[in-house]
């Protein structure tokens, strides 16, 4: 069925991280009404495998259009690796919108520039990073990170704890010996740790992810399907987590200043 406009738009995540994309799309379209699906009883996805990811992500789906939604934004790097193809096939009358890692902006900061790409286990192995590997970065200098154990940190709300300091001056270190031009967050759980990501790489390093484009991209395609409300009083966000002791913090990161 065709959806109409004062309907909601629907995220998902595997937890908290996918709010890292909700607030870029709420600062440009917050006239809007949004659901928010955190799935942190199911987290870490990224260790997970494609068809387990594929599941959980259809059964999210089907959970959120059953409620009337007018777009669906799968606000993981790794739910869009697994899953995107099979939720665009299922769900055809809506926008099915995913999230990838932003090497594009990353690979024209500089002629032959050094990039880090930091992402869940399952998002580095995954064939579409490495069609976008393919596509844009040949002239670039990759190093792929995959960080299992990071997101977690963000689900506890541990954004600079002394802990996760340790874990990511251990991660980055032997990566930053070279000179490096950008680091890239591909996973949105990291954006959230973006401040203490910069104090370990240094000043002169760009951090980079793929909310801003994502929520771009939900526009242009709400846009086209004559689904984008005219601007006015802000909307409303309903937060659903598998976890419902986790919203009190999903509402502290989205008021997070960023
Ligand atoms: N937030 C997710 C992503 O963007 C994944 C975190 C996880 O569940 O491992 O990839």
């Amino acid at each position: 069925m065709k959806p109409t406009i004062d309907l909601p738009i629907a995220f998902f995540d595997s937890g908290l991280g996918g709010l890292s994309v909700l607030r870029e799309a709420v600062r440009i379209m917050p006239q809007e009404d949004y659901i928010y699906f955190g799935d942190s009883k199911n987290a870490p996805y990224g260790t997970k495998t494609v068809e387990e990811i594929r599941d959980l992500s259809l059964a999210h789906a089907a959970h959120l259009c059953s409620k009337g939604i007018k777009a669906l934004v799968v606000a993981c790097n790794t739910a869009t690796s697994a899953a995107i193809a099979s939720l665009r096939e299922t769900y055809t009358d809506i926008p099915v919108i995913g999230i990838e890692p932003a090497l594009k902006p990353a690979v024209r900061i500089g002629s032959h520039p050094s990039v880090i790409v930091m992402a869940t286990p399952l998002t580095v192995r995954g064939k579409k990073l490495h069609e976008l590997l393919g596509r844009y970065a040949q002239d670039a200098d990759v190093t792929m990170l995959g960080c299992p154990g990071l997101m977690e940190y963000v689900e506890d709300g541990e954004l600079d704890s002394p802990a996760v300091r340790k874990y990511l001056k251990e991660l980055l270190s032997p990566a930053l010996e070279k000179k490096t031009d950008a680091i890239v967050l591909g996973c949105t759980h990291y954006p959230f740790l973006k401040k203490t990501i910069s104090e370990i790489a240094g000043p002169k390093v760009r951090i980079l992810d793929g909310g801003a484009g994502t929520a771009r991209q939900l526009q242009r395609r709400l846009t086209e399907e004559g689904l984008l409300k005219q601007p006015g009083p802000a909307g409303h966000i309903e937060y659903e987590e598998s976890l419902p002791e986790k919203i009190p913090l999903c509402k502290r990161l989205m008021n997070m200043p960023w």
